[in-house]
């Protein structure tokens, strides 16, 4: 059996995620791990809350509260938020908890021992009014490539660029707003990238099967020659630069950078959920301890790739032991609100609370990743998605659903006719939907996610199409066994539609399998082929009804949710 680990970019703590970051980690990384586990695969999906570091403590402060109890809340939130959008996380873990802490401080003592760890003193801006060090996020200012003035110091958010705050212009503190900084030395623990640079690139020229942004990203990244990077902060709230539990004098204010830390909790999480359910995560991590014959995929948004290409890499080769580390990383660009930013201070754009509040998952769910921002970024307004939803899920699938399940009930009664037999248009109908289900599987497979979502959508024309030619309703007239033969056959099209479509509507697929009492869990088995899952029901099998599966959005329901969400 296949054993497929993935993970999903971890999202900081800072408030709950709104649909951009839900598309770009961890939607795609829950549809592929639903797919797998339908396929028969032994699948561990890993996510948690990436806790430390600027985004924690400034977000914290903005709450009034302390960044322990304020993290605490916010996992709760995000972990809610997450089941309720059906993300079928195996464990949530969060970066602060302690096999984090002994992994990271296990990573850097080994590192350091290999000759790649080394303290360096080096110029940091230094806040005179707030009476310290201000790395990261604390410093804010002038973006040197776009002149976007209000950049972050470690990211640009305008132009996306990664930053280091001595780069900006006009730095201030994001604490007091204070321009009155300047540079003070302080020293910090270095990883010598620049010592790994052949290994890495060794290492990328090896992932053959890498999606070309990814393999790109990585490529300009050590094109430009790996350069050392500091892995401590001048911060309270972290991991403590300690070894066997003895703080490294002159670190006592200091913690580990929480890039260092975040993609080490790839492992802690396996290991929070190794020690809540009594499991072995050595065998996802180790591959002298059972990995080796792990699939490893990570799923992340394009400003993480280089971090996850570069800099856990050189984590993990560095260290010399057998970690397993990523076979697929599948990247995705950014959506963004109406061609713009989503913004929680700004209000604009739909978080995941939000979207819950005024529909169901299923349509987020669908309309994200049947347009998912993967060639480009692509741009979400309500008014595409009120077209897609109405369209794709109540005209075509929630149609299809409803007018055969009442068709068959007003005529043949609450159970699948048995009579008569498939001929030539059920004939056509096997061979199309064989040739498209294979063309799904290889599209979702490869997380080809748009191109996968149009053979699906396409299956699902081709079960309307098929009751359009087949008529039963007029044929029931003079052939009343023909027109049960098409019922039994469209009503088998219900059950493969909620197999196929289980990855992506996980929530509608299963209202699909009760119309027939099926357990969810055990119809949803991937289908070896069209002829086999169109004789699932034989006749006879009972079946109710359900309700209509998908409400269309009216045009005063977008007006009213354009005003509340800020679209222009
Ligand atoms: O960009 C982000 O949202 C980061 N919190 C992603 C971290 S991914 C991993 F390395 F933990
Ligand atoms: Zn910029």
């Amino acid at each position: 059996m296949a054993r497929i680990l993935i993970t999903s970019a971890l999202p900081y703590i800072n408030g709950i995620k709104h649909l951009g970051n839900l598309v770009g980690s961890m939607l795609p990384a829950d549809v592929y791990a639903r797919f797998q586990r339908q396929r028969g695969a032994e699948v561990l999906y890993i996510c948690a809350t990436d806790e430390h570091g600027t985004p924690a403590e400034l977000a914290a402060r903005a709450a009034g509260q302390n960044v322990e109890a304020y993290c605490t809340e916010q996992h709760d939130i995000q972990r809610q938020a997450g089941e309720a959008f059906g993300l079928s996380f195996d464990h949530f873990g969060r970066s602060s908890n302690a096999p984090n802490h002994r992994l990271t401080q296990h990573f850097a003592k080994v590192l350091e021992d290999k000759g790649l760890i080394e303290e360096r003193t080096d110029r940091q801006i230094y806040s005179i009014e707030d009476e310290r060090f201000l790395p990261d996020r604390y410093v804010e200012g002038t973006c040197p490539h776009c002149d976007y003035e209000k950049a972050r110091g470690d990211q640009c958010d305008n132009c996306g660029r990664l930053l280091d705050p001595i780069d900006l212009k006009d730095p201030y503190s994001a604490i007091s707003g204070s321009k009155n900084v300047e540079m003070r030395e302080t020293t910090h623990l270095h990883l010598l990238q620049s010592k790994m640079q052949d290994r890495i690139t060794q290492w990328v020229e090896s992932k053959q099967d890498w999606p070309l942004l990814t393999k790109s990203i990585a490529k300009k990244w050590l094109k430009e020659g790996l350069r050392d990077r500091a892995i401590t902060r001048d911060l309270k709230w972290g991991i403590p630069v300690a070894y066997q539990g003895e703080v490294r004098p002159g670190y006592e204010n200091k913690v580990f950078y929480v890039w260092f830390d975040a993609p080490i909790e790839y492992i802690g999480a396996t290991e929070e959920w190794a020690l809540a359910n009594n499991e072995n995560w050595e065998r996802w991590w180790c591959t002298d301890k059972g990995a080796e014959d792990v699939k490893y995929i990570q799923v992340m948004g394009k400003d993480n790739v280089a971090f996850h290409t570069v800099s856990f890499p050189a984590t993990m080769l560095g260290s010399e032991e057998p970690w397993k580390t990523v076979d697929t990383l599948k990247s995705l660009n950014w959506l963004t609100w109406y061609g713009g930013k989503f913004s929680t201070s700004e209000k604009r754009g739909i978080f995941m609370d939000q979207a819950l509040e005024i529909l169901p998952p299923d349509y987020w769910r669908w309309h994200l990743m049947a347009n998912a921002p993967e060639s480009d970024d692509a741009s979400f307004t309500l008014e595409h998605f009120a077209g897609v939803v109405n369209k794709d899920l109540a005209d075509v699938l929630g149609n299809f659903v409803n007018r055969i399940t009442r068709f068959c009930s007003a005529r043949f009664g609450e159970t699948v006719p048995v009579e008569g037999a498939y001929g030539d248009a059920e004939n056509t109908l096997i061979a199309e939907l064989d040739t498209r289900m294979s063309a799904y599987t290889d599209y979702l497979e490869k997380m080809e996610f748009r191109k996968a979502f149009v053979e699906l959508r396409a299956i699902w024309v081709a079960g309307n199409e098929y009751l359009q030619v087949a008529a039963p309703w007029v044929v029931i007239k003079e052939d009343k066994d023909k027109a049960a033969a098409s019922v039994r056959c469209a009503l088998n099209l219900i059950a493969l539609f909620a197999t196929l479509s289980r990855p992506v509507i996980p929530f509608t697929a299963d209202k699909m399998f009760a119309i027939f009492s099926l357990d969810p869990e055990e119809a949803s088995l991937w289908p070896e082929n069209a002829t086999s899952a169109l004789s699932r029901f034989s006749g006879g099998e009972v079946f109710t009804p359900s309700e209509v599966l998908f409400a269309k959005i009216e045009d005063d329901q977008i007006e009213a949710w354009r005003e509340q969400f800020g679209a222009e």
